[in-house]
């Protein structure tokens, strides 16, 4: 249920951002209107009080007092609509047919002036014929937001997010904003901004610093349909982690990340059906996929990007270790050691990751397919992945042997043996975020991880 609260959410987002690229009647607008309407009724026919409703608190959705991870980073657009009305959340009492759940999407899209008050607001929506919807006053003291500022903060389970986290929640936020904003303006002819790419990168390095590990619990925040940005944002992450591993400064990890962010621009420039196609690719659409590392690269330059490491990263993650690869060369041509990082995060984020066209890998699985090709990379690089990223990688979502559930936290001194973070007890029990025991297996013999139920991407694993 829970899940299906997060779903509508972000699909509620993804709708005002698909009508902001397009217009009312546009296909992808109108299925997802379709797609919210059918949610909100399957919503409210479980919800005990037939409502669906949640809060914005602190620039992040929360509900039943715990911050929900996934929307609050791939949600922005929703939230950012909330702050436009000045409400602190949304109780949609009524279900809405796909043409009112659109008339949302617009209103959202197309920012009028703010209004004063929320009874300027809730008139606002009532003029655009969604007056069932009931916005509610913002959410500003404890105990009316329901979200406390301590580490009492109520937790229900791995997907929870107390306030400590909160910063970590930000960056990820930074992330996704910047890559989905560029994909954005690349989509729409625009300038793509690279300050943001920048930002969010130092951010993250900074952040990682202090916690490194804390960070990449995050890596396992759900995806739903926004694959292509939380894919970048992922492998920004992974190699960011990765450079860090193999001892570089932290000002080229910055650039690291913000090149992992920045990767797949010139994905933003192949049309979606040959992008999102599930069955085979034909040789001319297979073409086109394959022009994106040099588009992504031409706009970077097109837009003042200077820096080598983001555009050889955008250029050459495609590029074998041994020549192979795209873009195809006269003469074999050997990437420079940022453009191979970003490969190994870029096929290990994919293979762990779900797709329309695939289900996710184990790492496991991951790694045997990695090494059975690889001469495609680089041996050090490849050899220092596997190695940081253990069998269970951080933020793996694990089942030990006594039947209690945890997120990983880092990998540990033997690949298999990892450190964790309990977050339900082995009766299922979710355990409050302040009292989730931290175990280290290499030090605990009697405990072993007995299945791996979740990585990265927060995807069930093929079974
Ligand atoms: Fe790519
Ligand atoms: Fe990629």
């Amino acid at each position: 249920m829970e899940q299906k609260f997060s779903d509508l959410i972000i699909l509620l987002a993804n709708g005002i951002s698909q009508r902001r690229m397009y217009f009312d009647a546009h296909p992808r607008v109108v299925a997802t209107a379709v797609e919210v309407s059918a949610g909100l009724n399957d919503v409210m026919a479980r919800s005990p009080d037939g409502e669906f409703s949640f809060g914005v608190f602190n620039g992040k959705f929360v509900r039943d007092g715990h911050y929900l991870v996934g929307p609050s980073i791939a949600g922005r657009t929703l939230i950012s609509f909330a702050e436009h009305l000045g409400c602190g959340g949304f109780v949609f009492r009524r279900t809405m047919d796909p043409d009112t759940v659109v008339a949302l999407f617009r209103l959202g899209a197309e920012r009028s002036d703010k209004p004063v008050n929320l009874a300027q607001a809730q008139a606002l929506l009532a003029a655009h014929g969604l007056g069932d919807i009931v916005l509610t006053p913002p959410l500003e003291e404890e105990g009316r937001s329901g979200v406390a500022d301590s580490a009492d903060a109520p937790t229900s389970g791995a997907g929870d997010l107390t306030a400590e986290f909160a910063p970590l929640l930000n960056v990820y936020q930074s992330m996704y904003d910047s890559v989905s904003t560029n994909n954005v303006a690349v989509h729409g002819g625009g300038g793509i901004d690279r300050d943001q790419a920048r930002s969010a990168g130092a951010q993250l390095v900074s952040l990682a610093d202090e916690g490194a590990l804390d960070v990449m619990q995050f890596m396992r925040y759900p995806d739903y349909d926004s694959y292509t940005i939380g894919h970048s944002v992922r492998v920004a992450a992974l190699s960011a982690m990765l450079g860090r591993v193999l001892g570089w400064s932290p000002e080229l990890l910055a650039e690291l990340a913000a090149a992992g962010l920045l990767h797949d621009l010139g994905k933003s420039c192949i049309p979606e059906e040959v992008l999102f196609k599930a069955g085979k690719l034909d040789p001319d659409e297979r073409l086109l996929i394959e022009s994106h590392p040099t588009l992504g690269a031409q706009i970077l330059l097109d837009n003042g990007e200077r820096s080598p490491v983001v555009v050889a990263a955008a250029w050459g993650h495609h590029l074998g270790h041994d020549g192979s690869g795209y873009p195809s060369m006269p003469t074999a041509y050997r990437p420079g050691a940022v453009a191979e990082v970003v490969h190994v995060c870029d096929v290990f984020e994919a293979l762990t990751a779900s797709r329309p066209y695939k289900k996710a890998l184990s790492p496991r699985a991951s790694y045997e397919i990695m090494l059975k090709g690889a001469a495609v990379y680089h041996p050090r690089i490849l050899a220092a992945f596997i190695a940081s990223m253990g069998l269970y990688p951080p933020g793996s979502e694990v089942r030990l042997n006594d039947r209690s559930i945890a997120v990983v936290v880092a990998s540990g001194a033997v690949l298999d043996r990892p450190r964790v973070r309990v977050t339900n007890d082995p009766q299922g029990q979710p355990i409050p975020g302040d009292r989730q025991p931290a175990i280290d297996l290499h030090q605990a013999p009697d405990l072993r991880v007995m299945e791996i139920l979740s990585t990265g991407a927060g995807m069930p694993l093929r079974p």
